[in-house]
């Protein structure tokens, strides 16, 4: 049992006196394909050995309570009627996955929840994703309420349209239940279908490093674009950019601001990439796979505009560095970290040099993390 699910438990025990149903929910990273989950397109993520503990059973108070270790706070609360908190942010995840679960008709009793993670908080790797998977695993577990994962994730997306507030795409709540341990899913997020491929590069691997910083607005900044795509696609009279190519898009660039165009060209060119990159897998082609990479942060950075000076650093210091086949930045952007495929035997060098250039160009430290890619929710023996 890893130390955080010893923690939770404990903390648990202690507090309420009775033994949970322990759950396990990873966050993921992103090979290729950002900002085209909400677009109908490809993305490439995959489960990672970081995640978060959710400890839950029900309560036998007419109160539930939810505890989250990391930020020692607390809340009490009653089923009925929840409203978005101001003051708890992270209740919001809780609070949220039980509103969605009540308008699927899903009786819940009252419950308690201690949660525990090790995911780097503002890092991109998802924390928010694997908290809400873990909370609708854990009720649909204790209240036997019969859903599917993929009525799950559905569930846990709602929570943080809907009460966190950011209208995110289905990318990290499917790669958190679903994740296969060394996989990485090409997911069709139109069909939510995925393929798996085995991730083994012998001589390659993927590195993360974290910019540790997390730029306010990122939140808004996303929903702008999520609106700006859905504006081009109503346009061109489709659902989402995936059904649109890039020669459909320049027969109405007279209609579109520059920015808009550049946006939407993005993602067309996003979606191929990640397909291509699937393929360069398939052929073991890695300097392929490095190259497209690296042109998806090209997009992200100067089409998409949803990167920051910090992650720009950290990928223009990968481009200097010949072992490195691929860098960009990963997630929703504006923070967060960078994923770089690295020749192994020159990890080290890279990681020394990188490291003390960003301390001297932003006087603060980066941080560096080896994750392993392992299996989506489940429940923890
Ligand atoms: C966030 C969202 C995802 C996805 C990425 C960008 O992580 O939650 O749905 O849109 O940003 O690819």
């Amino acid at each position: 049992m890893s130390l955080i699910t010893k923690d939770a438990k404990q903390a648990y025990i202690n507090k309420f006196k009775s033994e949970p149903i322990l759950v396990f929910s990873p966050g993921r990273i992103n090979i290729i394909g950002e900002h085209t989950d909400y677009n109908g397109g490809f993305v490439f993520p995959a489960a990672v050995n970081l995640g978060i503990v959710v400890a839950i059973g029900k309560s036998n108070t007419n109160k539930s309570n939810a505890i989250a270790l990391d930020l020692n706070s607390s809340i009490t609360f009653e089923l009925n009627n929840l409203k978005p908190s101001k003051q708890v942010a992270w209740a919001n995840y809780v609070f949220g996955v039980i509103a969605e679960l009540q308008k699927e008709n899903k009786h819940l009793d009252n419950f308690n929840i201690v949660v525990k993670g090790n995911i780097p908080a503002g890092s991109g790797m998802s924390s928010s994703a694997a908290l809400e998977n873990g909370v609708v695993f854990g009720l649909n577990e204790v209240f036997n309420l019969g859903l599917t994962k993929t009525e799950m994730i559905f569930i846990s997306q709602k929570a943080e349209h809907n009460f966190v507030g950011v209208k995110c795409g289905i990318m990290d709540q499917y790669a958190s239940m679903f994740g296969a341990k060394n996989n990485a899913l090409l997911l069709d997020c139109k069909s939510i279908k995925a393929k798996s491929y085995e991730i083994d590069f012998k001589n390659h691997q993927f590195v993360l490093i974290n910019t540790n910083v997390k730029h306010s607005l990122s939140d808004s900044a996303y929903n702008d674009r999520r609106a700006a795509c859905e504006k081009v696609a109503k346009l061109l009279n489709i659902t989402t950019l995936r059904e649109a190519t890039e020669r459909d898009l320049q027969k109405i660039e007279a209609l579109l601001t520059p920015e808009n165009y550049q946006k939407a060209l993005y993602v067309i060119q996003e979606i191929e990439r990640t397909q291509k990159a699937a393929k360069a897998i398939e052929n073991n082609n890695l300097q392929k796979l490095g190259k497209l990479i690296y042109a998806s942060h090209n997009g992200l950075q100067n089409q998409y505009k949803v990167s920051c000076k910090e992650l720009d650093f950290l990928v223009d210091q990968a481009k200097k560095d010949k072992n490195v086949l691929g860098a960009r930045m990963m997630g929703g952007g504006f923070g967060g970290c960078t994923i770089n495929l690295i020749e192994n035997d020159s990890t080290a060098n890279f990681i020394s040099t990188t490291s003390k250039a960003y301390k001297k160009e932003f006087n603060k430290d980066c941080t560096v993390y080896f994750v392993k890619l392992a299996t989506g929710t489940h429940l923890v023996e």
